[in-house]
């Protein structure tokens, strides 16, 4: 019972920033993204009556003691689903930076959770997978698609409303994402620690939950319309809000460096000199950048002016979850 799967990350164009249920992982707001091609996490998940424990494996290392009990409440959840008591061994590697807010518990549980159902014999559909896949991560749940996807919040406390949905496709609207690296060093708020912290204390999330659905309807026209420029101008608004909450938490936090507002500061001075790039963070320190495919090299070309920027990572809309040939 064994299967691989690989599955790309996706960059918050509008925030998930906070849970209504921290045990389904149900949102308190809806998201959208798009899928990256170029970072992706491949994951290969063996069941077999011969295991008697799990054992996950990330990039060539066996997990921690924490990471072991994350995945494991993840995998009795498909188990509870099949209804069959195997444990599993999990081979997973992250082409993208692990908890740097390069969003590899996107890719991480997106791979997983569609290796782990085909290995132990669940037929679902992508909506269930996105549904299973949100419990081990809720950015996860949006990688099961490629291209541009909105994941709905719902309105029941079971969770059966509250799963991802593609727009578009990936070939239907080209856009590139540089992804400016200043930093590849784990965070010190991991992203769910942060949104808790924020529900649980800032002032200012009431003002997030009133702005957010409407930021999110303004995308998702943006993206219907194909209208950069729209898209662009409510995706950094939205970013902001977000990063605004962190400042009004109990203790206060923020995932900012001072490089990262060079970069952000350096995509203002790019509008003002006519060139339409926008930027977005997620709970980290580097910043992705949206521009069109005929501003791209310019775009980089500024930026790597920078001294801050370690690198840049070029990407473009990238496809949904893959099944790869199991390795004997
Ligand atoms: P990031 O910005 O990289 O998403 P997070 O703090 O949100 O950072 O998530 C990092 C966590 O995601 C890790 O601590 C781990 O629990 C999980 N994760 C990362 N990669 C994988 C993977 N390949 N398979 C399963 N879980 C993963
Ligand atoms: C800022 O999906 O990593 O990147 O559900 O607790 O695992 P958990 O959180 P996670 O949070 C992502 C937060 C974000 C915004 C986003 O991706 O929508």
């Amino acid at each position: 019972m064994k299967a691989t799967a690989k599955a790309h990350t996706n960059i918050a164009l509008i925030k998930y920033w906070g849970k209504r249920d921290e045990q389904l992982f149900l949102p308190t707001n809806s998201s959208l993204s798009v899928t990256l091609d170029k970072f992706y996490t491949e994951t290969s998940v063996h069941f077999s009556p011969d295991f008697h424990a799990d054992r996950f494996i990330l990039n060539d290392q066996q997990a921690d003691p924490k990471e072991m009990e994350k995945i494991t409440t993840f995998l009795d959840r498909i188990r509870n689903l099949s209804g069959k008591s195997l444990y599993a061994t999990i081979d997973s590697k992250n082409y993208v930076p692990t908890a740097a807010g390069f969003a590899s518990s996107a890719s991480g549980f997106a791979a997983l959770a569609a290796a782990a159902t085909k290995a132990i014999g669940l037929d679902v559909d992508y909506r269930q997978l996105s549904q299973i896949a949100r419990q081990g991560s809720g950015s996860a749940s949006r990688s099961i698609y490629g291209g541009y996807v909105e994941w709905q919040k719902g309105e029941k406390a079971d969770g059966s409303d509250c799963y991802a949905l593609p727009i578009i496709s990936e070939q239907d609207w080209d856009i590139r994402v540089l992804s400016v690296e200043v930093t590849t060093k784990a965070k010190k708020v991991l992203s769910r620690e942060g949104m808790k912290r924020t529900v649980e204390t800032s002032p200012f999330y009431s003002g997030w939950l009133e702005a957010v659905e409407k930021d999110l309807i303004t995308a998702r026209d943006a993206i219907k319309e194909k209208d950069f420029e729209k898209l662009g101008h409510v995706v950094e608004a939205n970013a902001l809000k977000m990063h605004a909450t962190t400042l009004g938490a109990n203790p206060p936090f923020m995932y900012w460096q001072s490089a990262t507002v060079e970069v952000m500061q350096e995509v203002e001075e790019l509008r003002a000199a006519g060139i339409e790039a926008y930027f977005t963070i997620d709970a980290g320190p580097n910043v992705k950048v949206l521009c069109q495919p005929k501003d791209e090299h310019a775009v980089r070309d500024k930026l790597s002016l920078l001294t801050v920027v370690r690198e840049i990572h070029h990407c473009r809309p990238g496809p949904g979850i893959t099944y790869l040939p199991i390795e004997k």
